[in-house]
């Protein structure tokens, strides 16, 4: 892959935890790989009064301790943070934009860089609005005549279909909708990307792909972790916000979407938009039915998290497609913290043979799955029945696994390094379109609604370390759920 072309970073947020945790330890390894531009700075903002210097040892020390298990070169460290730089400012202020584009123009002169600007919101959602505005009002969504402006917008988009599509028109009155990025880190892991390629570069997967021959899809997104220093935040978001709404919506869409005519962005983005655009909307009557959430138990007396909460951090739900691909074929989606172990993958399940011939474990439906493991233990596993050995004919299920440590050398990378590396080229495929989103909005609105008016009835405990609470068994999901390999 080639390097970027030349540009200015700037990151709102820049002494904050997503800095330090993931963007500078990504954007250091995509030094290391050099693909970052020839010419090229990063530019950090915040109120944290740091200088140049005091952000670079800050930063390097982060850097090491992140990527504490890799050897890091000293010398490919330093020479990485020479390229950081720091303003300390209050970013909702309008009136500090003057000192901020003085510091632009100044480094774009002094590195020799063009008019080409990523501007990254690292910062809490409720500074969106504010931030993009003095970005407007001192000018600096205006690029010149050789350059562009650009901005990645980090997740939570909005708490609702309202807020999204208020933050979506605010943010398109200062920027076009093709520069304009709105970040899921789902989309950036390589084994979700590998859904795409995995059905539409082979012959043998696609033909099998629709109601005909799969029986029912699930998309598993466990946690161990409970919400730990961020209660917070959880507290007002619940799971179904924090994980369905985006990652997992998003990641349905790449399973679910119909094969696209070209590989580009918006072509990839159309098919997913059309996935999400025809979830079957649920009654009330199906959100009681359909959609089971728990909360586990010692939530409440978490960090920041409102003693009488009512907040899901355990969500099973059966999703229906109304189209001609997926009509009757259940999608589950299960996500929660506080749970076994961490692992989020999708489990692909055929329908069983027509008659049934041979007697043993492997002999009706559930049989024959594809499962995409998508963290940890990155692979993909396709089990099948087989005779065992011996006398009769008695059928067990097998596997057939790729994994992707076979694959000797290869690093799988961090998604915010893909995520980043598109968007300084210029590559929204695997950042979410503003229409798929509101279309995810709309379809968890009425869940959020209802529940709200239900108050906790409804809201089932479990316990930590459990697979969630036990009134998830009235979906129906298939029995052996998240196959363990
Ligand atoms: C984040 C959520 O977006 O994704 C967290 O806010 C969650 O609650 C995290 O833990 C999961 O991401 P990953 O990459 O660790 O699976």
């Amino acid at each position: 892959m080639k390097r970027a072309a030349d540009q200015m970073f700037i990151i709102f947020g820049a002494s904050g935890d997503l800095t330090r945790r993931k963007l500078m330890p990504s954007l250091y390894e995509l030094h290391i790989r050099g693909m970052l531009p020839e010419h090229f700075c990063i530019l950090g903002v915040g109120r944290t009064p740091y200088d140049d210097r005091s952000f670079r040892a800050n930063q390097a020390e982060h850097i090491r301790g992140i990527l504490a298990e890799r050897h890091i070169n000293d010398n490919m460290l330093d020479v990485f943070t020479e390229h950081l730089f720091y303003i300390s400012i209050d970013p909702t202020d309008r009136e500090l934009y003057g000192l901020l584009k003085e510091a632009i123009r100044r480094l774009q002169v002094n590195m020799q860089l063009p008019d080409r600007i990523i501007f990254y919101l690292a910062t809490p959602p409720f500074m969106y609005e504010s931030i993009s505005t003095c970005i407007q009002v001192s000018g600096l969504n205006m690029s010149g005549s050789d350059g562009w402006r650009r901005i990645i917008v980090e997740k939570p988009f909005g708490t609702s279909l309202a807020t999204a599509e208020k933050l979506n028109a605010h943010l398109l009155r200062i920027f076009d909708e093709k520069d304009i990025y709105r970040i899921d880190h789902f989309l950036g892991k390589e084994t979700v990307q590998n859904i795409l390629a995995l059905r539409f570069s082979n012959g043998i997967f696609e033909p099998l792909w629709n109601r005909n021959y799969i029986d029912s899809v699930e998309i598993h997104a466990a946690e161990a972790v409970g919400v730990g220093t961020r209660g917070g935040y959880y507290d007002s978001s619940g799971a179904l916000r924090d994980m369905v709404q985006n990652h997992l919506m998003q990641l349905m869409g790449f399973v679910a979407m119909e094969p696209p005519s070209a590989f580009d962005a918006e072509t990839i983005r159309d098919e997913v938009s059309k996935v999400l655009r025809s979830l079957h909307p649920y009654t009330t009557h199906e959100i009681d039915r359909f959609v089971v959430r728990g909360q586990y138990v010692g939530y409440r007396s978490e960090l920041d998290v409102n003693p009488l909460s009512n907040t899901e951090t355990y969500i099973a739900m059966k999703i229906l497609i109304d189209n001609w691909r997926w009509s009757g074929v259940p999608f589950y989606i299960v996500t929660g913290k506080s749970m076994p172990e961490k692992v989020s993958e999708v489990v692909v399940n055929f329908r069983s043979t027509p008659h049934q011939l041979f007697v043993g474990q492997c002999a009706g439906s559930s049989c024959n799955k594809l499962l995409i493991r998508i963290q940890p233990d990155e692979s993909i596993i396709l089990m099948f029945g087989l005779k065992e050995p011996g006398e009769g004919f008695t059928v067990k299920q097998v596997a057939m696994k790729f994994d992707y440590d076979s694959l000797d050398g290869v690093r799988l990378p961090d998604a915010y390094e893909r995520l980043l590396i598109d968007a300084m080229s210029g590559d929204s495929t695997l950042y979410a379109r503003s229409d798929a989103l509101e279309a995810s909005w709309r379809f968890v609105d009425p869940i959020i609604g209802h529940w709200k008016k239900k108050e906790g009835k409804g809201l089932f405990l479990y316990n930590q370390g459990d697979d969630g609470p036990s009134e998830r068994e009235q979906l129906g999901m298939p029995a052996t759920g998240c196959c363990k390999i």
